[in-house]
């Protein structure tokens, strides 16, 4: 693309390219920070929002990525600017970083337009991290790129490869059961998580990194690559060159972020057997973008394509090894046929240019589209009596005997109760009964916590049961697995069917049906509705209570009403 803009044209120009009273106290500041005219003048502003902090593992290397980015803008004649952003570290942040995810997007947002920024370079990935900074970028309309942290390093225990998440909940079961010893599991906490990077299973942090790519918005290859690699800060400098020639030729996120480079990106999270949790933030950023858009499009795509990467949790490798095995660019290479190939990139090329000649080096951990990992669909959308606006569930990673099922409920009222009675000897339960687990979605949790892959009952692990069907509004880690289905909507705690279900009832799923049946009569059910009473709110004040008052359903991606759609948003005057 030829330049198009001007250094007239630049947002940056209002705040430092006049004569006037307010310009002289930008220029002067800048001079307070040992900057002169030929730092800034006609040059783009490039914001770098980190999300770096101490406290944050998945962005440790964040801090030290932010000069190669810096490097990369200045090489190519703009003027880098650091903002620091709240770090959404999935580990510690409670109750759910799901709760924070429109926060950050706001903050992202909001640094952006208030500051005087042409460009933003996004380094984030830790899973809530990537769709919160995309969503604020798309609101603010400005050229973004999305530079991706990288998962870590392939955790080892003893010699065996251990994946983040999917390996701690498979040895705590072991441990539950009484196979392993207390002295393993201490040791075990050593090896599972080797350096800094997101996640090396694919999770949400890997899905999300991938989606980001996928729809356009990375540097091609670069959400595979693992922190620790060299061409990391490679792919950093590389993003702060591109983001500054992305300002002159205006290329925004509108321009690139098309429905069918959605498509593409589901068709990518299908191959990657992607977690669930993409789903609410794809359709959250769609929604942002104005694109009418919603969880039937995966289930459509779902049907289409399978699952290519043998990666944890519905495969066997890891993150590291699929970079090794070619990266995304080889997997979008073996996908080529069902891709729109002429969406534009950050590149401002094509897709299709940006994965020609990429090659698959280890056909064990990409497969072909011939021989998948798993025909099954890395992401089914069920609906019914149960959930009227859908719920979802990852066949890929259930065992296969639960995909038609009809079994009993035992119904939690909440978390804490869920957690008291699975430990429990006496519970009467056997593998074919449905566990249930009400008020975990996006006003009853709130934040729609990872507690949707409910614990299998102790007496159950003990006779080696590892799956059963569990239902909830909750949602799941992407590092977990089983026949867990979730996000129902509407939820519990808004009075969705799933607040009246009770223990001893039946329901039924027929995943190749796309069915779920609550085997309830309506009137049973309308007498047990004109009975609910809705729980008392968590947070009666603070940011808690406005999440609460403006947050929307899973199906509808948990934006806040607010920040939804496209209607433009005046730039700040500048007195
Ligand atoms: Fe950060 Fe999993 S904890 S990506
Ligand atoms: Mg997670």
């Amino acid at each position: 693309m030829n330049n198009k803009r001007r250094p007239e044209d630049l947002r940056s120009h209002r705040w430092l390219g006049a004569s006037d009273l307010r310009s002289f106290g930008h220029r002067a500041r800048l001079r307070q920070g040992g900057f002169n005219a030929e730092d800034w003048t006609g040059k783009p502003v490039i914001g770098i929002i980190n999300t770096w902090s101490d406290i944050n593992f998945c962005h440790t290397h964040l801090r030290a990525r932010a000069e190669d980015v810096k490097r990369g803008v200045l090489q190519a004649g703009g003027f880098p600017v650091e903002l620091p952003a709240m770090s959404l570290s999935e580990p510690f942040v409670k109750p759910s970083t799901m709760l924070y995810r429109n926060l950050l997007a706001m903050e992202a947002e909001e640094l952006l337009r208030s500051h005087p920024i042409d460009g933003a370079v996004l380094l984030g990935g830790c899973d809530k991290s990537t769709p919160a900074l995309i969503m604020g970028a798309i609101s603010m309309g400005i050229p973004a790129i999305y530079v991706p942290a990288g998962p870590q390093l392939n955790g080892n225990w003893r010699g065996q490869e251990m994946g983040s998440g999917s390996d701690a909940w498979k040895y705590w079961d072991e441990k539950r059961a009484g196979r392993i010893s207390e002295d393993d599991w201490a040791e075990l906490e050593g090896g599972i998580a080797r350096s800094f990077g997101t996640c090396m299973v694919m999770g949400t942090a890997a899905t999300m990194m991938a989606i980001a790519e996928a729809v356009g918005l990375s540097l091609p290859g670069a959400s595979s690559i693992p922190a620790a690699d060299s061409a990391h800060p490679r792919m950093c400098s590389a993003s702060g060159r591109r983001i500054v020639d992305m300002v002159w030729e205006d290329l925004t996120p509108q321009k690139i972020m098309t429905p069918a480079a959605f498509d593409n990106a589901i068709r990518v999270h299908m191959a990657m057997g992607g977690s669930t949790n993409a789903i609410i933030h794809v359709v959250a950023m769609a929604r942002r973008l104005g694109l009418p858009f919603d969880m039937k499009r995966f289930d459509e795509i779902s049907r289409e394509i399978p699952v290519l990467a043998n990666v944890r949790p519905s495969g066997g490798y890891l993150m590291e090894d699929f970079y090794y095995a070619g990266g995304l660019r080889a997997l979008m290479n073996e996908l080529k046929e069902t891709l729109d190939l002429t969406c534009l990139t950050v590149t401002g090329k094509t897709i299709g240019e940006n994965i020609a000649g990429a090659q698959v080096y280890k056909p064990d951990v990409i497969h072909p589209l011939s021989d998948p990992v798993s025909r099954e669909g890395a992401t089914a959308v069920l609906t019914g009596n149960l959930a009227p606006r859908g719920c979802v569930m990852k066949p890929s990673a259930a065992e296969k005997r639960l995909l038609k099922h009809r079994g009993k409920v035992i119904a939690f009222e909440d978390y804490n109760e869920m957690a008291r009675e699975v430990e429990r000897d006496d519970l009467d339960v056997t593998a074919d009964h449905i566990l249930v687990l009400k008020n975990s979605g996006p006003k009853g949790g709130p934040g729609m916590p990872e507690w949707g892959m409910l614990p299998i009952p102790k007496k159950l692990v003990k006779q080696g049961v590892r799956d059963m069907v569990r239902i909830s509004d909750a949602r799941m880690s992407g590092t977990s697995y089983g026949a867990c289905i979730l996000h129902v909507a509407p939820e519990s705690y808004v009075g969705g069917p799933l607040a009246f279900v009770q223990t001893g009832d039946e329901i039924e799923v027929d995943v190749e049906a796309r069915r779920i049946h609550l085997h309830v009569s309506d009137e049973e059910l309308a007498r047990r509705r004109a009975a609910w009473q809705q729980p008392a709110p968590r947070y009666p004040r603070g940011y808690g209570a406005i999440y609460s008052m403006h947050i929307g359903q899973a199906d509808e991606g948990c934006d806040f009403d607010f920040l939804e759609g496209t209607a433009p948003i005046a730039e700040p005057e500048i007195h």
